[in-house]
């Protein structure tokens, strides 16, 4: 990274430390090669069969960041830090099959019979009923949110996922193509001032052993 960030190796000192950082120094900007190596690193995530249907846009100039904040409840957030990637879930992803096992063939990974039935198999599911995949989509993009808070982490930066943010705006404002449903923002950046503490219920309270 171009600059003094501390990265961090350790990966429970990653998953202690990350806390939402709502205050960030507008002073510092990634740049879009950070930003890529960043996304290279989340979409190690995994997926329903693969499909990958997290798709992201990169709101990163100035201008485009203060057309977002009235969007997101004016969270200062939004116009200080260096980027606000917004993760969306592609709800029509299975129709992606082809190109991924496809390449996944040519790559030797998968034989062409394998490829075959899969994609037979998604086309039964989904070709008849195409809204049961969007459940899907919105749990691979939740999935690949995390990866990109862990891995900013790990390079010494922060973030703060936004739920708190009006879809239907965001979709009018950005274009956003009916195929894809935005799942969340996350701000990234350089902390100016630390996160709130927050708490967590104990595993007991959240965890049921065997059966209900
Ligand atoms: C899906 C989702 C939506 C969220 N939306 C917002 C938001 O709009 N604004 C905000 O400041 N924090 C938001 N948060 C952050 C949570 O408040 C925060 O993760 C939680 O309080 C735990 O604190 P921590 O992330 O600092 O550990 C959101 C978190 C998630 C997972």
């Amino acid at each position: 990274m171009s600059n003094e960030l501390q990265v961090k190796a350790d990966f429970f000192e990653v998953l202690h430390d990350r806390h939402s950082v709502r205050s960030y120094d507008p002073s510092f900007k990634m740049t879009d090669e950070e930003i890529r190596s960043l996304l290279e690193d989340a979409i190690t995530s995994p997926s329903s069969s693969n499909l990958q249907p997290w798709r992201f846009l990169v709101i990163k100039d100035q201008e485009t960041k203060e057309q977002l904040l009235p969007i997101a409840m004016n969270q200062q957030q939004v116009v200080e830090a260096s980027a606000v990637i917004a993760v969306l879930a592609d709800v029509e992803g299975y129709k992606q099959a082809e190109l991924i096992y496809g390449r996944t063939v040519e790559q030797g990974l998968m034989p062409e019979s394998v490829l075959t039935g899969y994609v037979a198999r998604l086309k039964t599911i989904y070709g008849e009923k195409p809204e049961l995949y969007r459940d899907t989509a919105l749990i691979d993009a939740g999935l690949i949110s995390m990866q990109l808070m862990l891995a900013a982490k790990a390079r010494g930066l922060d973030t703060v996922p936004m739920g708190g943010y009006d879809a239907a705006k965001f979709i009018e404002a950005f274009k956003v193509p009916s195929n894809l449903a935005p799942v969340m923002l996350i701000a990234v950046g350089k902390a100016a001032k630390e996160a709130r503490k927050s708490l967590r219920l104990s595993v007991d309270e959240v965890t049921t052993w065997n059966t209900f």
